[in-house]
């Protein structure tokens, strides 16, 4: 029959479009060695040393440890602000992540999608609205307007390394906008950069 014929490659084409839309959590897979070079390079190493060595931030130790890819990524972004005023008061400017770069750290910091676990999109929607974001951006139209509206997709909901290196690259803006509006920075733990991110997946268009 024509219609069943016709019928079998739609249905296979529409979930291969599902599938697409909706591929879960991929990810950019990094290098441990490479990592620690870029750990070099982006001046990492120069405030993060080894425990015994003085150094501006936390020692290399206690960033090095196993944790989830989103749990760093809520880390790097807690220290936008400290390590601004650092940066600026030594004059270096902001070493910019791309997205291969972010997930070489990743590894080298230990940061395992194993350990992301099982992130829960309806805390994530709690957590957007008690860290403030709405205060800065628009949700679908609703909410402020300084910022870009975060109901849009984005490939970065996929992927914790294109999201880090997204966090990493815009937080010292943020932590300029929000001082200036006199705006609490927020600050993440465990796994609710995870939860946010999740509820952005699941509801952007
Ligand atoms: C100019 C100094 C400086 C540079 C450069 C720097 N950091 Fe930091 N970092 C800090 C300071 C200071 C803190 C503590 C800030 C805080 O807790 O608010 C920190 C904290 C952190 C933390 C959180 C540690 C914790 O205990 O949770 C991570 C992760 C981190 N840095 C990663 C990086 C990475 C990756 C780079 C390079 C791309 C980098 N840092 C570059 C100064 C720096
Ligand atoms: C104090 C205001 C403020 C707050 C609060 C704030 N942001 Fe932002 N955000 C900004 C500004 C301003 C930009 C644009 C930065 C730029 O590109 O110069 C931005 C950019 C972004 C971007 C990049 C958008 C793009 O596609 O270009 C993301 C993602 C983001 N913010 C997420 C968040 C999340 C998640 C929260 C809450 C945890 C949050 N922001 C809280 C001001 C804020």
């Amino acid at each position: 029959m024509r219609g069943g014929r016709v019928a079998v490659p739609l249905v296979a084409a529409a979930l291969a479009a599902a599938a697409s839309v909706h591929p879960g959590a991929a990810a950019t897979v990094g290098d441990a060695g490479r990592g620690r070079a870029v750990f070099e390079s982006k001046q990492c190493a120069r405030c993060h040393r080894p425990e015994g060595q003085a150094g501006v931030g936390p020692a290399l130790e206690k960033l090095r440890q196993p944790q989830g890819t989103f749990e760093l990524v809520g880390r790097m972004w807690n220290h936008a602000p400290a390590m601004f005023s650092a940066l600026a008061w030594e004059a270096i400017p902001w070493p910019a992540l791309s997205t291969a770069e972010t997930a070489d750290l990743m590894a080298y910091l230990k940061a395992d999608r194993a350990r992301d676990g099982t992130a829960d999109p309806l805390r994530g929607q709690d957590t957007l609205v008690a860290k403030g974001c709405l205060k800065c951006h628009a949700l679908h139209g609703e909410g402020a307007a300084v910022a870009p509206d975060l109901g849009r997709w984005r490939p970065q909901y996929e992927d914790a390394a294109a999201w880090g290196a997204t966090v990493w690259t815009h937080t010292p803006r943020m932590a300029e906008v929000a001082r200036a509006r006199g705006i609490l920075y927020p600050r993440f733990e465990g796994s609710q950069m995870a939860n946010l991110v999740a509820f952005l997946r699941s509801t952007a268009k």
